[in-house]
């Protein structure tokens, strides 16, 4: 599938389908390349658009400060740049998720519904405040390959580790490719969001919260608030997944949003 790119220069993407948006958001230190197992699979149930964040993979890096609403806006010009100007469904995994709470927040009338995979709303104690920094010293210091060995071990599950080491290597090759000033700026992004909690009552479109059952990064635990403070959200457990769910079982993890769509009429 080939990488194409916004009319201006912003945002790369893949696309799959035809019909209702669907926009893909990756996780960290990743790209647009994770949702490779979701783009046909889900291109009979909607219009599959997977986004580069800002500095990842294809895109341009951020036009001012890094930070998670940065990345929301640069989401909702990729739709502009696309003159997408229905509703569409937004799905992020874990870093990809700040990011759809941070677009519900700001640019809510412009969806239609809300995937959050393997994700959470608070925002970073002082620990994790401290481990970001610590992380954007190794990455300038060390480059993105050794960001991505450092995270592995946590991205995926026991049993995928144990039976499907190939998805590891997918994971490592993704990571180790993105630049170093993409994955810093995305710490900082991370490290100074704002706790996504107040906003979660607010939500009033339908919400599909997904999780590997063996997520060690944001477990089920995490998925069960988001999914008692979303009016109507369905939470989904994916047994013997781990953080990286749509990689791990891309077959249970299209199923739950290909069931997911057609309950919107997708
Ligand atoms: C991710 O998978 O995007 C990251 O684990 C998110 C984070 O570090 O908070």
């Amino acid at each position: 599938m080939n990488e194409r790119r916004t009319p201006d220069g912003k945002t790369a993407y893949l696309e799959a389908g035809t019909g209702r948006p669907l926009v893909l958001v990756h996780g960290f230190p990743l790209s647009k390349a994770m949702w490779r197992p979701q783009l046909d699979a889900l291109a009979g149930s909607a219009r599959v658009l997977a986004v580069d964040l800002p500095g990842f993979g294809g895109s341009r890096g951020f036009d001012g400060p890094p930070s998670v609403e940065a990345m929301a806006d640069r989401v909702a010009e990729f739709l502009d740049a696309l003159q997408i100007r229905e509703p569409a469904v937004l799905g992020g995994l874990s870093m990809g998720g700040y990011v759809t709470l941070a677009f519900a927040r700001r640019h809510a009338a412009r969806l239609r519904g809300l995937v959050l995979a393997d994700t959470k709303a608070d925002a970073d104690d002082d620990t994790g405040k401290a481990n970001r920094d610590k992380m954007i010293a190794l990455v300038n210091e060390s480059g993105p390959r050794v960001v991505i060995e450092q995270m592995l071990p946590k991205l995926l599950g026991a049993d995928t580790v144990a039976r499907r080491p190939a998805v590891a290597e997918e994971v490592r090759a993704i990571g180790a490719a993105q630049p170093a000033a993409a994955i810093a700026d995305a710490l900082r992004a991370m490290r100074d969001r704002p706790d996504a909690t107040p906003g979660l009552s607010a939500v009033s479109v339908p919400t599909l919260v997904v999780v590997g059952e063996q997520d060690a990064l944001t477990p089920p635990m995490k998925a069960e608030e988001l999914g008692r403070a979303i009016r109507g959200a369905k939470v989904q457990v994916i047994p013997g997944a781990g953080h990286m769910a749509n990689l791990e079982d891309p077959e249970a993890f299209n199923a739950a949003v290909r069931a997911f769509l057609g309950r919107l009429g997708c």
